[in-house]
């Protein structure tokens, strides 16, 4: 931490950007193996929402990836990295007043952890995306789960890197037993009720 430098005082506090959007801001932070749904989830998610005016904005982890991100692999010191640097890329864009959707696998306990910490309690609502690796298998969408078991992708989460899930998760989402529509209409109405509620 260098000590020459000090946090400037903002003339508009994110509380003020709150009143001009006319709802609260959070971040829903969407943990979950590959292909459990979150990209889908997040896409229809921020449909519903602009719909009702409620503004949004989706982080996900495959595009950050591939700029933001692109220095970065899959050990477990760059996944951290992975996720601290989201986390403050999630803090200043909820600071600016928008609902921020955060779609990443952030397999590992500590890191979620970590991201709560920069973006603060009050705003980090880790909502848990579950479904048995089987079935992710199963739907293996992009090919990855059939590269990672033929050895194609060292280091696949689910396969050859652990998956922690959440022990206490705001919501958890089970699309292995619910369509998208359903888990995704369930986290619409969780956002609503939560940037709606009087925080005072
Ligand atoms: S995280 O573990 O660091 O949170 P993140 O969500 O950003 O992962 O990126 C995951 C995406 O990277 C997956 O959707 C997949 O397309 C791709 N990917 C490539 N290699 C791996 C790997 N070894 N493990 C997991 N995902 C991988």
């Amino acid at each position: 931490m260098n000590n020459n430098l000090n946090w400037q005082q903002h003339a508009i506090k994110p509380i003020d950007r709150e009143r001009l959007m006319r709802h609260k801001s959070l971040v829903i932070w969407l943990t979950g193996l590959s292909a459990s749904g979150k990209s889908t989830i997040s896409n229809f998610v921020e449909k519903q929402l602009y719909q009702k005016g409620i503004h949004s904005y989706l982080l996900d982890g495959d595009d950050i990836r591939q700029g933001l991100n692109k220095d970065l692999g899959f050990s477990e010191h760059d996944r951290t990295e992975n996720i601290r640097r989201i986390a403050e890329v999630a803090h200043t864009i909820r600071q600016s007043g928008l609902v921020t959707i955060v779609s990443t696998i952030s397999p590992y306990k500590s890191n979620r952890e970590l991201a709560r910490d920069i973006i603060s309690e009050q705003y980090f609502h880790e909502v848990y995306v579950s479904c048995a690796l089987e079935v992710c298998e199963q739907r293996d969408p992009k090919g990855l789960y059939h590269k990672a078991r033929s050895g194609q992708i060292p280091q696949f989460t689910g396969v050859d890197q652990p998956y922690e899930p959440p022990t206490n998760p705001k919501l958890t989402l089970p699309t292995d037993k619910l369509n998208i529509e359903q888990a995704s209409l369930t986290l619409v109405h969780y956002i609503v009720s939560k940037v709606k509620e009087d925080r005072t």
